[in-house]
């Protein structure tokens, strides 16, 4: 059986294709089979990710790194839903066959799609900006004292997925949700919507995972197709600065809150 994460949040920019590629490359690190699905029709930002990887890896075959065996809907479909359902279940069936792990990347928006690829995860990671907007998404706070007002569209649409999974074959979902883009400073916001997370993942019923903080190697990679797991390996073409291992060890964090 493999496991299943699927990376959504439909709040867009919050860091999710980030995550699932170094989430991909940790697991194909401790030398797990790895299958990865990109649901993003438009911008395939994973499936760029990837393909920047091998275009590194024909440009430096003395310091290859790993690949997951990697699947993608493309645009063709995009406004045919029933087809795209119909291929991602199918993708999906492959997968299976073939990786003891599957990480999926959603977009940052509401689809079916999104909403059926979420239904088949064992575990959802939601990563989610350091700011009251993008929680927005996930409740509805009051101003005057931080109380939550209600469970908002996001996570009543994890709510339903939850539901779906157990009707389908009676397991359940794990739901994770990771602070991205965090402020190194100490600021009131920070405290503040670390404050509301707590008090949700109580009412709604998530873990919290330690979450990255604001660095820009997290930009850079992207082009080389590289994670911050592959730089003591490859070649980045700088040296490793102390920034490098201070999100390395955010990263493990991370990874082994999710028991990795
Ligand atoms: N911890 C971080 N520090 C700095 N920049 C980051 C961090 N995480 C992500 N980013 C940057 O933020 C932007 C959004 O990240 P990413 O594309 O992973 O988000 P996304 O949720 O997949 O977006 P979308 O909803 O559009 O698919 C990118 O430019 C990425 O490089
Ligand atoms: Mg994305």
């Amino acid at each position: 059986m493999s496991r299943i994460f699927v990376i959504g949040n439909e709040k867009g920019g919050a860091g999710k294709t980030t995550c699932a590629m170094h989430l991909i490359s940790a697991l194909l690190d401790q030398g797990y089979k790895v299958a990865s699905i990109d649901t993003d029709l438009r911008q395939l930002s994973l499936t760029n990710y990837i393909k920047n990887r091998e275009l590194y890896n024909q440009k430096n075959p003395d310091k290859l790194v790993p690949q997951p065996c990697h699947f993608y809907l493309t645009t063709k479909g995009e406004n045919d839903e029933d087809a795209n359902l119909l291929l991602f279940e199918q993708k999906l069936c492959d997968a299976r066959n073939l990786a003891e792990y599957i990480v999926i990347d959603t977009p940052g928006y509401h689809s079916l799609l999104s909403k059926l690829a979420h239904s088949y995860a064992d575990t959802i990671i939601t990563p989610i900006n350091d700011s009251f907007m993008d929680l927005d998404v996930m409740a509805k706070i009051n101003p005057d004292d931080l109380s939550i007002i209600s469970p908002s569209i996001y996570s009543q649409m994890v709510w339903e997925q939850k539901m779906q999974r157990a009707a389908r074959d009676q397991s359940s979902i794990e739901w994770i949700v990771m602070r991205n883009r965090l402020s190194q400073i100490d600021a009131v916001n920070k405290r503040n919507v670390g404050y509301v997370l707590e008090k949700l993942a109580k009412r709604i019923s998530f873990k919290i995972a330690p979450g990255f903080s604001e660095r820009v190697v997290f930009r850079e990679l992207f082009l080389y197709g590289l994670t911050l797991l592959d730089l003591t390996t490859a070649n980045l073409g700088k040296p490793l600065a102390l920034s490098h291992v201070a999100a390395r060890q955010e990263l493990r964090d991370f990874l082994t809150c999710l028991g990795i």
